[in-house]
């Protein structure tokens, strides 16, 4: 990703999340060295996904498919992709934190042999109060 990819990202942000991030998210994502990829069909982006590496702890911080191209497999070749490049770096863990209610993402992490090792309660803001998130693991 680079800057001039936020606009087409935002796109596929809005269409894919109750609560996006902001264009200024992704900037600073850049800005700070974050490891921001697109996803692309041709020309067109259609996902996205962002880690972070510090200390020794890699965090997936996003990932998401358009919807249009959802259900094909995009998701898991993206996440595969991104694993490869932290794995190839300093870190021997990835975090994630994914919404309780996100059994598509959940079914995801747990089929590519991420284990759940725990749970904040709360976590997310939700439309109708708040979400816990559910914390996984995966040993690089
Ligand atoms: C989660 C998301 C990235 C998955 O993208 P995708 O390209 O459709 O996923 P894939 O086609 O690679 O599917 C990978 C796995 O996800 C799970 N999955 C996909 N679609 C599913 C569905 N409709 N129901 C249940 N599980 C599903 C399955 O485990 C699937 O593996 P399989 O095809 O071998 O059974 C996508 O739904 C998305 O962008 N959602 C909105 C953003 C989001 O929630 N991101 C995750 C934040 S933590």
């Amino acid at each position: 990703m680079i800057e001039g990819d936020i606009e087409a990202v935002m796109v596929v942000e809005r269409l894919c999340y109750e609560f996006p991030w902001t264009e200024g998210i992704f900037s600073d994502s850049l800005r700070v060295g974050y490891n921001c990829w697109v996803y692309t069909h041709g020309e067109r982006i259609i996902g996205h996904g962002v880690t972070s590496v510090a200390a020794g702890e890699a965090h997936l911080l996003n990932l998401c498919i358009h919807p249009e191209f959802q259900g094909q497999g995009l998701a898991r070749r993206l996440l595969q992709r991104l694993m490869t490049r932290v794995c190839n770096g300093e870190a021997d863990t990835l975090f994630l934190e994914v919404r309780s209610s996100n059994k598509v993402a959940i079914g995801l992490y747990e089929s590519m042999g991420f284990n759940e090792i725990g749970r904040r309660h709360g976590y997310y803001p939700a439309q109708q109060g708040r979400e816990d998130a559910i914390l996984f693991a995966f040993c690089l």
